[in-house]
């Protein structure tokens, strides 16, 4: 591994001397997560993480650094690395590693790398993880079974990641508990919906500066991720097209006003195409066959299998970066095909992940999920664990609050209401 970065006791990043520029980051963060701020001011007066070593790994933006600064305050040890080798933002990273937080993250690592961040973060010998898509939580089971006997539970914050640890507990194979933060209405209804949305388009936009309206946006998965980034492409005037495995999901995009086709046929046509669906292999080969001159393609899964770029670099017949974040293959036909941010999460790698103020409510559930495990997560079974409804409910209260938004209650004779049988026409 080149050794062209800055390194320290606890820390590995690209530059220290971005320091100052990334604090301005955060403290603008900051400005934008009221909840999060809320909940530092109150767990640091109680304490409420002291003794606990929190391992994350987790996308190092400014909002990331919010959280990891809220959760040190609360009086938690940190050691973190990112989840993606393209979502780092290194003047993040440097400010967090000058102002002392345990930091091995920078942009552009490659796969080596990527797990050998994780492997220095757990020298810590977490008693809490916290993920984003669970190789934090792969990497303790499979290489540091060791470490389990010190590890009280994690957090999972996305889609993909739940689905694994749910498969993993069904098999037995799961050894701690892991609260599903992903699956928190006030995170999966409004990060992924919202958050995805602005911030995949505004990723397209940053790579590309290409114009919407009018064009064919095909977005594949019309679940959370996917509904938001069509919301948003139909909001700037372009005609949405999704295709889908699930009837429901198909059916609420048609609702919606879009047209729902397949894969195969939304090739030809689309001049856009994103993927959100976590499953690999979603546009491969024989799409690329079909698709338009100048056509551009992008993924916001989780991982990177959603575009089979292996099979397009096989037929193309060259291949150059002609913007930041933008690859044009050049088909023998002489067609041009523009895959972004090479096929990884278009809105962490292109731009900068979601806007902060719904990373606030997301980052909430994470912050009160390790001040639970850490109270109670030992009484916990090892399998996966919702967040409670009154969590939600606390969350959203506070973030309506401070959005200064008014809300009814319920009067006693209401709630009595409810629960009467009786009462008819
Ligand atoms: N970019 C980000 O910042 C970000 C944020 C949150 C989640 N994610 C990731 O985005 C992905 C989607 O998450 P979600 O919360 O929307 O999940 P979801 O379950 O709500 O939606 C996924 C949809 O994809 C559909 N689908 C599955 N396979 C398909 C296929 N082959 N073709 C067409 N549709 C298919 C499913 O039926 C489902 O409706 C996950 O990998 C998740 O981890 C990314």
């Amino acid at each position: 591994m080149s050794d062209n970065y800055s390194t320290g006791d606890g820390f590995k990043v690209r530059d220290l001397a971005m320091a100052e520029k990334g604090r301005m980051k955060i403290d603008w963060a900051e400005s934008r997560m009221p909840v999060m701020m809320n909940l530092r001011k109150e767990h640091t007066a109680k304490q409420s993480l002291k003794g606990m070593r929190i391992t994350g790994c987790l996308h190092v933006t400014k909002e990331t650094a919010v959280l990891i600064e809220a959760l040190a305050d609360a009086g938690a040890e940190i050691s973190w690395s990112g989840c993606n080798p393209l979502s780092t933002q290194d003047e993040v990273a440097a400010a967090l590693a000058a102002a002392g937080t345990s930091i091995y993250a920078w942009h552009g690592m490659d796969t080596e790398a990527f797990y050998w961040c994780i492997d220095k973060t757990l020298e810590q010998k977490p008693t809490l993880t916290l993920d984003d898509g669970a190789d934090l939580i792969f990497s303790v089971h499979n290489k540091h079974p060791e470490l389990m006997d010190t590890i009280i539970g994690g957090t999972e914050e996305t889609t993909t990641g739940v689905h694994r640890l749910r498969a993993m507990a069904d098999d037995g194979a799961l050894k701690y508990p892991v609260i599903a933060v992903n699956d928190a209405e006030t995170k999966w209804d409004f990060d992924n919906v919202f958050g995805t949305g602005q911030s995949s388009l505004d990723g397209i936009l940053r790579a590309t500066s290409v114009l919407l309206a009018g064009k064919n946006f095909v977005v594949a998965g019309y679940g959370h991720c996917g509904s938001g980034c069509a919301l948003r492409a139909d909001g700037m005037g372009a005609n949405v097209i999704a295709t889908e495995v699930k009837p429901t999901a198909a059916l609420k995009a048609v609702l919606n006003g879009h047209t729902v086709m397949k894969m195969d046929d939304a090739a030809r046509v689309g001049d856009v195409f994103i993927t959100a669906t976590g499953m690999k292999d979603v546009i491969l080969g024989r799409h690329f066959e079909v698709m338009k001159d100048g056509a551009i393609v992008c993924n916001t899964g989780h991982y990177d299998c959603e575009i089979n770029i292996e099979e397009l670099e096989a037929m193309a017949v060259s291949k150059r970066t002609i913007r930041e974040n933008c690859e044009e293959y050049t088909m023998s036909d002489g067609r041009r095909i523009y895959i972004l941010a090479q096929g990884r999460l278009v809105n962490l790698a292109a731009a900068e992940g979601h806007p902060s103020e719904v990373m606030d409510m997301s980052f909430a559930n994470q912050f009160l999920s390790m001040v639970r495990l850490a109270a109670e997560g030992r009484d916990l079974d090892a399998s996966v664990h919702d967040i409670p409804e009154e969590q939600d409910q606390h969350i959203a209260g506070i973030k309506l609050a401070t959005m200064d938004h008014g809300l009814d209650e319920l009067t006693t004779e209401q709630i009595e209401y409810l629960d009467d049988y009786s009462a008819g026409t």
